[in-house]
């Protein structure tokens, strides 16, 4: 019987994923620890502090949890000691430097953190691995823990599918739950948590390096559907075609399904191109080359996505953005999320700046400090040239502005009031709408110029 457990990490991934576990298994006790003195201070809700990541429902359920079978510190000796299973949830970046720089995942934190499981459990312990990994992880993971004197340790994959802004539904009522090991009894102590909300059948358990392998390929998949629709739209934009009548009509077939087909300007977030470059990697390793070619082109695409977006505005602006102002409405990857890491924002905005251009960009959750250290530097490393600040609504953003660019599929942004907004803009006005995420015949109405993503007809 599990009854003590200990998450190392306190991310995105570790911080919702042990509330929903706390609050749906009353009998296990469960310490989420971090190096990150900052970062367990905002979990803790110290001195004022709010979250360190925005999820909604995440307060409610923290609610009803912290303090009680949940805590958060910086003791990570001490909880290891405690606990019969150890989460491993710290980050798995790409390398950057060394051999594999670009692709191979960067496993320093992992590697940390399996010492420090072998220095300090004791007795028969669980080691989780939650943080998306490379395939046949596991199999270094033992040699470090098998250094230990003090503990026996069994190994699992349990890669978790949630996405950010639905972290808490997701968590609460997964597809399913992926559960992998080499020994059953381990293999059910864990499945036997998840049971306390998951029906079985949604419980499903393989071998070890199936787990590893399965979340890669999972995000892998979504990325190539992404990629997918978005190079469709830019052919609908050519035609004449429309993109939402395409979705549509290929999302209605049961063999396609129609999720995951929202063209945009290019996937972000934390797992897809780390994901994919570790599934490149891993095919390169094993000398399949035209695996690795195969998935470099979904990442290349990606890569498109985001470039047009910004070349199809300097062309609309009569080829020059200094002197010109522009609105950008939504900066993090997606909406209902404060995260900001790899979203399309980031590159589209330092190309805009590059080009002379001035930003105003709005986000609702995405604060001042994460847009500075993102735009200060341009993709070559140099100063970036043209201004940016943030607005601190969507009517400041639009003062002055020649242009209004939508990024992030945020609701307010849905039915915004064009009457208004084009009013406060210099014309001729310009909105183009790379998400599909606004009223845009208002907007036309009120004698703006639109650009839709996959809408055919601008040229
Ligand atoms: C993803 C996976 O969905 C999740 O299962 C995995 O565990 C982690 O990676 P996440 O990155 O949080 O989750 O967000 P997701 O909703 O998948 O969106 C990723 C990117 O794709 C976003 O930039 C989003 O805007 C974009 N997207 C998504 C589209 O452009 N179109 C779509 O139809 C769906
Ligand atoms: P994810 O999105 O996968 O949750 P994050 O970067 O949001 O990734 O979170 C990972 C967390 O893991 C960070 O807060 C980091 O400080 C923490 N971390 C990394 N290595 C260790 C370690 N050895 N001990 C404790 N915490 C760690």
């Amino acid at each position: 019987m599990v009854s003590k457990i200990c998450c190392i990490g306190a991310g995105y991934v570790g911080g919702p994923s042990m509330a929903v576990m706390a609050d749906s298994s009353p009998g296990v006790d469960i310490e989420v620890v971090d190096v990150d003195q900052q970062r367990i201070d905002a979990w803790n809700n110290l001195n004022g502090a709010s979250l360190p990541i925005y999820e909604p429902g995440l307060q409610q359920v923290l609610d009803r949890v912290r303090g009680h079978n949940l805590h958060f510190s910086t003791d990570v000796a001490g909880a290891i000691r405690r606990a019969d299973m150890v989460f491993l949830s710290v980050n798995t970046p790409t390398k950057h430097r060394g051999h594999g720089a670009g692709s191979a995942a960067d496993l320093t934190f992992i590697e940390k953190a399996a010492r420090q499981i072998a220095d300090s459990a004791q007795g028969a312990t669980i080691v989780v691995e939650r943080s998306t990994l490379p395939v046949r992880t596991a199999d270094g993971l033992r040699r470090i823990l098998d250094c230990s004197t003090n503990a026996r340790f069994e190994i699992l994959s349990n890669p978790e599918f949630m996405a950010e802004g639905t972290a808490i539904d997701d968590l609460q009522n997964p597809d399913r739950v992926l559960v992998g090991g080499q020994c059953d009894a381990t293999v059910n102590a864990l499945a036997g948590i998840y049971a306390n909300w998951v029906p079985s059948s949604r419980i499903i358990t393989t071998n070890l390096w199936s787990a590893e392998l399965a979340k890669l390929t999972a995000n892998a998949f979504l990325a190539q559907r992404i990629s997918s629709i978005n190079a469709i739209a830019g052919i609908c934009e050519a035609t004449g075609a429309d993109v939402e009548e395409v979705r549509r009509a290929i999302g209605a077939d049961r063999r396609i399904g129609a999720e995951f087909l929202k063209p945009g300007p290019g996937f972000g977030g934390s797992c897809f191109k780390k994901d994919l470059l570790n599934l490149i990697y891993l095919a390169e390793h094993y000398g399949l080359d035209e695996v690795a070619r195969y998935w470099r082109m979904v990442l290349d695409l990606n890569g498109w996505s985001q470039k047009r977006i910004s070349q199809m505005i300097v062309k609309a602006l009569f080829g020059t953005l200094r002197d010109k102002r522009i609105a950008v409405l939504g900066f993090a990857f997606k909406a209902d999320t404060n995260d900001t890491r790899e979203s399309p924002a980031i590159g589209i905005c330092r190309d805009l700046l590059h080009d002379g251009a001035s930003l105003s960009i709005h986000d609702p959750r995405v604060d001042d400090g994460a847009m500075r250290s993102l735009l200060s530097m341009s993709d070559d490393g140099l100063p970036a040239v043209g201004g940016f600040e943030k607005a601190a609504s969507v009517e400041t953003a639009c003062d002055g502005a020649d242009a209004v660019l939508i990024l992030t599929d945020w609701h307010q942004y849905k039915q915004l009031d064009w009457a208004d907004l084009a009013s406060r803009m210099r014309q001729p006005g310009w909105v183009f709408d790379a998400r599909r995420g606004t009223n845009l015949a208002e907007a036309e109405s009120h004698g703006l110029d639109t650009w839709q993503i996959g809408r055919g007809g601008m040229n």
